[in-house]
């Protein structure tokens, strides 16, 4: 029998057409609805390999469901959606899609900073809606992105890469990560700062960081009131790292300027969400890696890793890096 590979989303038949001969692959049947949890059960139970998305909870239930399942492989970097723990101990290996949406997601981080920082998308909005009658001096006067200062908390490959494009804005960099990262320092001219520091001095504060038990709800009504009135803040990692609430109020205390934010507490969020009656909100619907050819990336990646561990042999980019392929699996 060959082995079974089923994929939670439909992706282009493209994508999957040349391991059909050797797999039996199956997709859910939409591209823009989750697939339903028991149904993600009942092809868990006999699926060898899952390729899943960002908005599937692959918790000890999927994991445990079957018992042939060997690799669950997820279309983004992030894997917080993922109970890693419990796959490392049934030997199940977890991947995800670093590097090749790093560049892809920098550009959109930074597209979401200068769109918050020149109110670009309210401006956009204004012309269209036939509200342009004439120039004035003021007239959606945003706040300057040059020679100003980002902060970026997360200074993994993402926050490098956006790192890199502000020194082409003659930006002052600052970071705060975990583990310090001499190498960008001295590359970029980046500064390490305490969290507190970069928060206080940052006028666009830009949160990559992924989505761990320390970093959940990092973001509080606190620290927002630390932060400069004109800051402005980017969200472009998971939204749980943020209060969302705490931002709503901070945002219309006027205790920061503005905000533009990719992710969210809950996704999808739907038009009566109170950060999106503000203004001076830009939200998007988590599309920092979403370029056709990234995505497309992505979807080749993940099935490489999949056929790699089915073949017996190391993944490309595994998550769980304890994980050893079985001999005689
Ligand atoms: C997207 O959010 C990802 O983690 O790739
Ligand atoms: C991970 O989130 C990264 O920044 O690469």
């Amino acid at each position: 029998m060959k082995p079974y590979i089923y994929i939670t989303r439909k992706l282009p038949e493209a994508v999957v057409e040349s391991i059909r001969q050797t797999y039996e692959v199956k997709m859910w049947e939409h591209e823009d609805i989750p697939v339903p949890k028991e149904v993600l059960f009942s092809e868990a139970q006999k699926a060898d390999a899952l390729l899943t998305m960002l908005s599937d909870q692959i918790d000890e239930e999927i994991l445990t469901a079957g018992n042939q399942l060997k690799v669950v492989a997820n279309l983004a970097v992030g894997f917080d959606n993922i109970d890693v723990k419990t796959a490392s101990r049934l030997g199940i290996a977890v991947c995800n899609t670093p590097d090749v949406l790093t560049d892809t997601t920098a550009d959109l981080t930074f597209a979401l900073l200068m769109a918050a920082a020149r109110r670009i998308v309210e401006a956009a909005e204004f012309v269209k809606e036939g509200n342009w009658k004439s120039w004035s001096p003021l007239l959606l006067a945003g706040h300057d992105i040059h020679h100003k200062t980002i902060g970026i908390v997360g200074m993994g490959k993402i926050g490098e890469t956006v790192a890199k494009r502000a020194t082409g804005f003659d930006m002052n960099i600052l970071y705060h990560n975990r583990t310090r990262k001499p190498e960008i320092e001295q590359k970029l001219g980046a500064v390490f700062t305490s969290f507190e520091e970069l928060v206080e001095k940052s006028d666009f504060l830009v949160c990559l960081t992924p989505l761990t038990p320390e970093t959940k709800n990092l973001f509080t009504r606190d620290v927002f009131k630390k932060m400069k009135q004109s800051a402005i803040f980017l969200n472009a990692s998971r939204g749980p790292v943020i209060d969302e609430q705490a931002l709503y109020d901070a945002l219309v205390a006027g205790e920061i300027a503005g905000a533009g934010l990719d992710v969210f507490e809950k996704e999808p969020i739907n038009a009566e969400h109170p950060l999106l009656t503000l203004p001076n909100v830009v939200a998007l619907p988590h599309i920092g890696s979403s370029s056709v050819e990234t995505r497309t990336d992505m979807m080749k990646l993940c099935i490489d890793n999949i056929t790699a561990v089915l073949d017996g042999t190391e993944p490309k980019t595994l998550v769980n890096k304890d994980w050893k392929p079985l001999v005689n699996a």
